[in-house]
């Protein structure tokens, strides 16, 4: 399994509304492929992790990437792993975002 970090910047349509709305669908269709991670949105930017097997973590990064809610995606960080850090949650919706906490799980 992989474990990896994107950030990226929201379109200026978005609003906190709309990021619970991604946050539930995400957590619908994640828990169908086994992937789990968390959803932060700070106002401005999306901070995602996202986790599972690697085949199908990457290729929901591929329909992330394409979606006209956000831009500019960089990858921050893609790790093996052996554990999940988000195993009750499809999509974990992170309400006050630290950035930070998210890095760190790139770490271990
Ligand atoms: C910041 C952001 C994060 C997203 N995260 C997920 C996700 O974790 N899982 C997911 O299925 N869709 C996620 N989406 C939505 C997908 O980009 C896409 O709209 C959705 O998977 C399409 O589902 P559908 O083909 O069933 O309509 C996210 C969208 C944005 C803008």
């Amino acid at each position: 399994m992989i474990r990896l970090f994107y950030v990226s910047t929201a379109h200026e349509t978005v609003d906190q509304d709309m990021v619970d709305r991604i946050a539930a669908q995400a957590e619908q269709k994640n828990t169908e492929h086994e992937i789990t991670g968390a959803l932060a949105y700070n106002g401005r930017a999306f901070g995602q992790i996202l986790e599972g097997d690697e085949d199908r973590v990457l290729t929901l990064l591929d329909v992330i990437a394409n979606d006209n809610r956000h831009a500019g995606l960089v990858e921050v960080g893609r790790i093996n792993i052996t554990e999940r850090a988000f195993y009750d949650w499809g999509m974990q919706r992170i309400k006050k975002p630290n950035f930070s906490d998210l890095m760190a799980l790139m770490l271990d």
